[in-house]
């Protein structure tokens, strides 16, 4: 793997080569989650190694790269429509464009843009994005199309270049891929099987992080509490500071002095082990706020759904969590209309939603997924009534919302400052420990800290605060 990377550090410095005194430019899109962008964050570290420079504008772009997302909806015309956009400039410029991502894992996919877009020069899979180099490298010196995909897993690569978006908070992709194949859901199909990263990778990249100010992170993967330590790094001595599992990863980040908060994504419940509680519990940096994806709150759906636990189970966790972790917020993924669901089932979703009292609840129309379990289930429920039960489920979802900012007001938040706020340049915005968004009037010297702000007043999507005088 090692020896990869260096392979392709070669062809970063003989793309740069080719390109000195060009002054190239490259534009990137980014689909779907925080993997995606985390992974957008190397395609960028390695393209501005070859002496690419960022344009937010196509028209100037020697290098378009589009990573893909295919877990809901048709982002298909949106993508198509932008490599359509591209076409003339690639005409005149002579852009390459590359294409990657979830999406082109899906056979489908790849046929219908080596037929519909013949322009297209790269098309590259989740386990190749490592090789974008040596790619582009063949791009520039033979202009002939390049597809690579491959269908098995992938290897864990470490040392590729990154280019972070941000510089207070920073993701850091633990493991990789999912074994669980939830009936609705293509990830499984596009990102191959579970692959953890040594801890010793981890622990030194925050350890970089934290030396370069960065103040949050945000572990990642698909299923990010299967984080899980292979038997054969144990077995050839590898064992690095008694790190075996996600809660003794989590407890090792949380000693790592600089960093201030650490949040992870996106857990499955089953894998919320008495020893993970515990560790959240333990670790004073682990933010409260834990996403636990519910997806249904009929035990019947969670079956087909092939989710492992049911409406009883997932209760009685948040009974356990809430009783073992102080000041627990919980977020949440709910998939409404999946094939099969009856009016009873969906009253269950919302009674959950009630009993639990979610301090945020991400909310999906269930859209087919060609390949799933889930496509060919034969009880597909009409549109209609899947936008009907999703509006239903909006209405609770924002009436507990608005009851629970109420509860904010006269409280004293630790706010982590992240900037000036874009509607009005006189106020900083910031983040609470349960993620809500936070307006104050302040000074820019507070950026990058974490200060006490007394809560206001709230307006749904943020709460507005005032400085406390202890911070001064
Ligand atoms: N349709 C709608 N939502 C989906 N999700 C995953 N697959 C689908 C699908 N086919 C949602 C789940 C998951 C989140 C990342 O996306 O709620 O937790
Ligand atoms: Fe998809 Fe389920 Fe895996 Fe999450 S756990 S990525 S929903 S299959």
């Amino acid at each position: 793997m090692k020896a990869e990377i260096e392979k392709q550090k070669e062809y970063i410095q003989q793309v740069k080569d080719i390109n000195k005194n060009k002054k190239p430019k490259y534009i990137i899109q980014t689909f779907g989650c925080q993997l995606n962008e985390n992974d957008s964050e190397k395609l960028s570290g390695m393209v501005e190694e070859m002496g690419y420079k960022r344009t937010e504008d196509a028209k100037e772009a020697d290098l378009a790269i589009f990573n893909t997302c295919c877990v809901r909806e048709n982002a298909e015309d949106k993508l198509f429509g932008k490599i359509g956009e591209l076409k003339k400039v690639r005409e005149t410029r002579g852009t390459i464009i590359a294409i990657g991502g979830c999406m082109m894992q899906e056979k489908h996919m790849t046929d219908k843009i080596q037929e519909s877009y013949p322009y297209v020069d790269i098309i590259f899979g989740t386990h190749t994005l490592h090789k974008i180099p040596e790619n582009i490298h063949k791009i520039l010196e033979k202009r002939k199309k390049v597809k690579d995909v491959i269908d098995i897993d992938g290897e864990v690569y470490e040392g590729i270049p990154i280019k972070r978006e941000n510089n207070i908070k920073a993701s850091v992709t633990i493991m990789y891929g999912c074994n669980n194949f939830c009936s609705y859901c293509i990830v499984p199909y596009v990102r191959g099987r579970e692959r953890s990263r040594h801890p010793k990778d981890i622990l030194e990249e925050v350890e970089e992080l934290a030396k370069g100010g960065y103040k949050e992170i945000t572990l990642l993967g698909q299923n990010v509490n299967s984080y899980l330590v292979s038997e054969n790094w144990k077995e050839a001595g590898k064992q690095y500071k008694g790190i075996n599992s996600f809660a003794t990863l989590l407890k090792e980040i949380n000693k790592i002095q600089g960093i201030e908060r650490i949040r992870f994504v996106s857990p499955h419940p089953k894998d919320f082990t008495d020893d993970v509680i515990e560790a959240i519990a333990e670790s004073d940096k682990v933010c409260k706020l834990i996403h636990l994806p519910l997806q249904s709150g009929s035990t019947n759906m969670l079956k087909i759904m092939n989710r492992k636990y049911s409406k009883e189970s997932y209760l009685e966790l948040v009974t356990k969590m809430k009783s073992k972790i102080k000041n627990l917020t919980l977020s949440t993924d709910i998939i409404v209309g999946f094939a099969g669901e009856t009016e009873e089932d969906f009253e269950d979703t919302l009674d959950i939603v009630r009993k639990v009292g979610f301090e945020q609840v991400y909310m999906f129309i269930y859209s087919i997924r060609e390949g799933t379990p889930g496509a060919k289930m034969e009880n597909q429920i009409p549109e209609e009534i899947k936008h009907k039960r999703f509006n239903r489920l909006k209405e609770l979802v924002e009436s507990q919302i608005e009851q629970n900012n109420k509860k904010y007001i006269g409280t004293i938040q630790k706010v982590l400052v992240e900037g000036i706020s874009k509607n009005n340049e006189k106020m900083l915005t910031g983040r609470t420990d349960s993620n809500k968004v936070v307006i104050f009037e302040g000074n820019k010297q507070d950026i990058n800290k974490i200060i006490q702000i007394k809560i206001v007043s709230e307006h749904m999507w943020y709460l507005k605060g005032e400085i406390e005088d202890v911070n001064r």
